[in-house]
């Protein structure tokens, strides 16, 4: 059984359980058949599963998966909603739990048609945050002790959407934006992750592995056409550098995308201020973004999308009282400041 048909089983993570209820949930029995452990809609606190041998191991049919994640988007849509209108960011660190438990899931097997619930996620994020704008940039502030390709996809993404709310992009383009954000990296679902995690400066060959991320990720997204095809350009063009420097190396020197050249400034900062490699502590953001003006008046960045960045991470005041989230904060005066010169 396990070889023949446990391949087509999916196993679910026991944190993530909850979005499993409302489909059927098997388990593989001592002498390796796959069993039923409970039917669909019955509740996990059901005294029916008390007898059941749960052996640490549940899988769903991979159809249920997207259905699945389907029910969890709703559900998380809901919740978003009722705690956003509070107005708070107490709530911040259970809503980015659970974004992330979600984007671990869905990033797990990209090729498999699961993407195509992300869209729905983006749109409930930045509907969810559009009567509080302010407060998305501080979800991608709440700090993690394990940093993942899904924690760093969804600070950027934050950012992102802060960014376009400060821009006044309309809905739709912050939507797509902030899609592309989530997306830029999926091409590393594909990189050997003992590379993505490597304690230590990587050799030219598994740095040539990584340097295929955008081009994978672009293959990736554009099995799916359709509404994800639009993250095709930021995805392929976040690592590119406007003095012609960067990968994919067969796109150097040519035009890079809007949506690359915003993604490439976010990503850039993400990953200097959170602490993606064991050896490297994280930057303030006062510093990331010294270090980031002096690329982009290298010619590196677009000095319009930094300084526009840089502007759309000033603190409001109710962010400013906080506690579970970074001490650092963004001032107006550091801002302009840094960003003086630019025009
Ligand atoms: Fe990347
Ligand atoms: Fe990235």
């Amino acid at each position: 059984m396990r070889d023949s048909g446990a391949r087509k089983w999916i196993p679910i993570r026991k944190s993530n359980l909850r979005y499993y209820e409302d489909v059927e949930l098997f388990y593989e029995s001592p002498t390796g058949k796959i069993m039923l452990y409970k039917p669909a809609g019955m509740p996990f606190a059901d005294r029916a599963l008390e007898a059941k041998p749960y052996l640490g191991a549940l899988y769903i049919r991979p159809d249920d998966k997207i259905r699945a994640l389907r029910s969890a988007q709703r559900g998380f849509s809901t919740d978003l909603t009722a705690r956003v209108m509070k107005g708070g960011i107490e709530d911040l660190a259970e809503i980015k739990h659970d974004l992330t438990a979600i984007v671990d899931e869905t990033l797990s097997e990209p090729r498999s048609g699961h993407l195509t619930v992300l869209p729905d996620y983006v749109s409930s994020v930045v509907d969810g945050y559009a009567s509080h704008p302010d407060l998305i940039k501080y979800l991608a502030r709440i700090s993690h002790t394990d940093y993942t390709t899904a924690i760093h996809s969804l600070n950027v993404m934050a950012l992102t959407i802060g960014y376009c709310y400060f821009t006044k992009r309309s809905l739709e383009e912050t939507r797509t934006l902030g899609l592309t954000a989530l997306l830029h990296d999926v091409g590393k679902t594909e990189t050997n992750p003992e590379i993505l995690t490597a304690a230590r400066k990587l050799t030219d060959e598994e740095y040539t592995e990584v340097k295929k991320h955008p081009l994978l990720g672009a293959d990736i997204l554009a099995e799916y056409g359709g509404v994800l095809s639009a993250a095709i350009p930021g995805t392929l063009h976040h690592h590119l550098r406007l003095d012609g420097t960067g990968y994919p190396e067969h796109l150097r020197g040519r035009p890079i995308s809007e949506a690359g050249r915003i993604i490439a400034v976010i990503d850039s900062y993400e990953v200097m201020t959170n602490n993606d490699r064991v050896y490297r502590s994280p930057m303030k953001p006062y510093d990331a973004l010294v270090s980031l003006k002096e690329d982009a008046d290298a010619g590196l960045y677009d000095k319009k999308v930094f300084a526009n960045f840089a502007y759309s991470l000033v603190d409001t005041a109710q962010g400013g009282s906080h506690g579970a989230r970074h001490a650092e904060q963004v001032h107006q005066s550091d801002v302009a400041e840094i960003t003086g010169t630019i025009g």
